[in-house]
């Protein structure tokens, strides 16, 4: 029988995952290591029943509609903000995703993160490789201490309650916000349910893991860092659009807050000029779930998934599976 064609979105995965792809599918990989454009997605898409996208990917039904045999999309992230579920559902075409296994490095980026900003490694870092280090200086980086603060979390998931558990060895109290409460969550890390203004007024250190979505969007803004502490922290390892940047800068500037650390921004890959130029700011290139186990089992997970609804099987994580299916 002939093998069910699949479109993948970048030249390669990892070994595993692309033998197994191989293996189980007829897959064409996009050639080129850059994203792939709306119009070579709309025409390498036409005569596929899977495809396999990147967070970076738009998939919505406009491009659904362009791939009348689709069956799936595996979406190789565990953020689905950038595909159209609803049209998907509607099309009948299931949506996958990659959650749980990217839990513990993601929450390991954050705190590397929190740390970063905290201490100011990275401009440590350049000051000494371009040749500035004359000797200690006791006035030279001073940076925040993390013991006996507050960390706050807004989106108490997963990833939020790994991040809070990491916590308990720097003695830190730790507060959240959430749609709901996540008592499960609470268990597990000692923290508190609070407010959204009381996340605001009492975190030294701010990090945001929620993903993206109508309430989220653009819920950071100079109203709310103008309610922060003025020496407090915030991270951004949820995504980017949840902040609004042109404030952030503004909060920097004007001193509302002291510092950030962002590994996600509004309008991904663009940074917003003035960040780049500010002292207390680190920035990373999206680099949550960048490990090489993580993102081994990522593909391989994205591909069994794939291949499961492929074959009529019901996969493992799905937003629409049983809306479809069930
Ligand atoms: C990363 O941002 C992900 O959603 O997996």
């Amino acid at each position: 029988m002939a093998k069910p064609k699949v479109l993948v979105t970048w030249p390669y995965l990892f070994p595993e995952a692309d033998e197994l792809l191989r293996k189980e599918t007829e897959a064409t990989y996009h050639r080129v290591e850059r994203p792939i454009t709306r119009q070579e997605l709309m025409e390498a898409i036409a005569d596929k029943e899977g495809l396999l996208c990147m967070l970076f990917d738009r998939i919505d039904a406009e491009v659904m509609d362009a791939a009348l045999k689709l069956k799936v999309i595996s979406n190789l992230g565990v953020g689905l903000d950038n595909i159209d579920i609803e049209a998907a559902t509607q099309r009948g075409i299931v949506v996958t995703h990659t959650p749980g296994v990217l839990t513990e490095a993601t929450a390991d980026l954050g705190w590397a993160l929190l740390m970063a900003t905290a201490r100011l490694i990275p401009q440590a870092h350049n000051f000494t490789v371009e040749g500035k280090f004359k000797g200690l200086r006791y006035h030279l980086f001073l940076g925040k201490d993390l013991v006996g603060k507050t960390l706050g979390i807004y989106g108490m998931g997963r990833i939020g309650t790994a991040l809070a558990r990491r916590a308990k060895g720097f003695k830190m109290r730790v507060i959240y916000h959430n749609r709901h409460p996540n008592p499960q969550g609470e268990e597990i890390t000692g923290a508190r349910y609070v407010s959204f203004q009381e996340l605001l007024r009492e975190s030294d250190f701010l990090v945001i893991v929620a993903p993206l979505t109508p309430e989220t969007q653009g819920r950071f803004g100079i109203e709310e860092f103008s309610q922060m502490k003025r020496d407090a922290i915030l991270i951004n390892i949820g995504r980017g659009a949840i902040v609004r940047e042109r404030e952030l800068v503004e909060a920097l500037k004007g001193g509302l807050i002291w510092g950030a650390g962002l590994d996600v921004y509004e309008r991904e890959p663009e940074i917003e000029r003035e960040l780049l130029e500010l002292d207390r700011v680190v920035l990373l290139p999206h680099i949550g779930s960048a490990t090489v186990e993580t993102r081994t089992a990522m593909a391989l997970m994205a591909v069994r998934d794939l291949v499961r609804v492929l074959k009529g099987e019901k996969p493992q994580h799905s937003p629409n599976w049983d809306k479809i299916r069930g």
